[in-house]
């Protein structure tokens, strides 16, 4: 049987040979799944574990990512509060103290320990003017102190420097810094002092503006 030339047998069915047939299906065979390159659909439970995973990461991140704050990724933050430095300085001002102390500054005269250096820099472990009263104390810290003074009984006679944000001060330190210094040495080694406010300090720095470092006898004439 023999097709007659031109002829298309998708439009003439007359024209449906066995050959045409066969070349037709062979084909279409050709998309069938390749046994032998071993193709296989993807498993259904792949595509499961794929959705649990990213709906677990996307929970994640929205449970732990904290909004991706860098305030709330503070790794010093303390345990409760979500906001870093600031709030912890609040939160413990004789911790933030004791690290201004012994950062270079009070502790390469008074010394870790707060004892001071023999005949040269008084002691403030079990020091009057270190536990008693607060309108000494601070301006002592703010603007420094010079001439000579007695601690625990003994008589020095030298000059501390000024720490305060006052003119002349190689420190300038803000008003929170010393009064969180202060409350650490009222506090620690035994001294048995209240804490000294941001506020009293704000206070006595404002009326006294900048000035030169105290005496002892100016000193004494405060409450
Ligand atoms: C450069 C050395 C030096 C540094 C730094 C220094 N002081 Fe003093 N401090 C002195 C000296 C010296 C005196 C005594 C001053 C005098 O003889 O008139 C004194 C006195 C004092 C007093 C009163 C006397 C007493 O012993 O109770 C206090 C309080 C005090 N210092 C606290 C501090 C604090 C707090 C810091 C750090 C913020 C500090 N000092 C940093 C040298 C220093």
């Amino acid at each position: 049987m023999n097709a007659p030339l031109n002829s298309d047998p998708r439009l003439d069915q007359a024209a449906v040979t066995d050959e045409s047939l066969l070349a037709a299906h062979a084909k279409l065979l050709g998309k069938q799944p390749d046994e032998k390159a071993r193709y296989k659909l993807l498993p259904l439970n792949l595509l499961f574990i794929f959705s649990g995973l990213i709906f677990f990461a996307g929970t994640y991140l929205n449970r732990y990512s904290g909004r991706f704050d860098p305030r709330i990724f503070d790794e010093n933050a303390k345990p409760g509060l979500a906001g870093g430095t600031a709030d912890a300085a609040q939160a413990d001002p004789v911790a933030v103290g004791k690290k201004l102390f012994n950062n270079a500054t009070c502790n390469t005269c008074h010394q870790a320990t707060g004892l001071g250096m023999p005949g040269a820099i008084p002691p403030l472990v079990g020091s009057d003017w270190v536990t008693g009263s607060e309108e000494r104390v601070i301006r002592i810290v703010l603007h420094g102190l010079q001439g000579p003074i007695k601690v625990n009984g003994v008589d020095y006679n030298s000059a501390m420097p000024p720490f305060g944000r006052v003119a002349g001060s190689g420190f300038n330190w803000s008003d929170d810094k010393v009064a969180a210094v202060l409350t650490y040495i009222r506090q620690d080694w035994g001294n048995k002092g209240g804490p000294i406010t941001t506020e009293k300090v704000a206070a006595i720095r404002a009326k006294e503006g900048d000035r030169k470092p105290w005496t002892v006898a100016e000193l004494e004439k405060l409450p």
